[in-house]
């Protein structure tokens, strides 16, 4: 059972424009069924995790209704309007903790940390990540929400062209000695 950060970014490192925008994500040519796409990821996921930005975006985007059938862990310090269907849980602070109960819930699958980057910065700063995937898309954004705000070390594991996007997927490497 693993964690992960799957995401797309532009190639300058940015997963959203500075007003939390990704229509310039959404234009972009995928096949949903092909290399390292959404739909195949998603089915060996049991559990998720997103930061209170990532989680308002979605609200707004599906106007309430909730899209993941998976127990959701959203973290925030404030009272946040829950979807009226959907398995949701504000939670804040540590995410080690968190984290615990997402293993017990996924039960054999996954956990699937949506993001943003700083929140996947929190679970390797925890040694709870366990792989990132990137799906960069071709263009730069110069500025907006980032990647992955730490330094670590990755291996490549996978790479691959879906349309449009350069697909990487990586292992963070816990226990090497690198220096950024
Ligand atoms: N390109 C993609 O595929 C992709 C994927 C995911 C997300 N996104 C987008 O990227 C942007 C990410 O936004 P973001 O960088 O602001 O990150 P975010 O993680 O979505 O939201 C950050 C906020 O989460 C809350 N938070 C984070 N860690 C916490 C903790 N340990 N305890 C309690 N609260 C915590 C804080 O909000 P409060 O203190 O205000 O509660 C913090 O300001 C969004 O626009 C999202 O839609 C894009």
């Amino acid at each position: 059972m693993a964690t992960h950060f799957y995401t797309a970014s532009s190639l300058d490192g940015f997963i959203a424009t500075d007003d939390h925008s990704l229509d310039w994500l959404l234009s972009q040519d995928i096949d949903q069924d092909g290399p390292m796409a959404y739909q195949g990821f998603e089915r060996g996921i049991g559990a998720l995790a997103m930061g209170a930005s990532t989680y308002e975006w979605v609200m707004r985007h599906e106007h309430g209704a909730w899209g993941y059938a998976q127990p959701t862990w959203v973290f925030t310090h404030r009272d946040l309007e829950r979807p009226e269907v959907g398995d949701v849980r504000f939670v804040q602070g540590e995410v080690a903790a968190a984290h615990a109960t997402m293993i017990d819930a996924a039960a054999d699958k996954d956990v699937w940390v949506v993001g943003g980057g700083e929140l996947a910065g929190q679970f390797a700063d925890a040694g709870l990540l366990d792989e990132v995937w990137v799906q960069f898309a071709p263009l730069t954004l110069g500025s907006g929400a980032p990647l992955l705000p730490r330094a670590l070390a990755l291996e490549l594991l996978e790479v691959a062209r879906n349309r449009s996007f350069l697909c990487g997927r990586y292992r963070v490497v816990k226990d090497g000695d690198f220096r950024a």
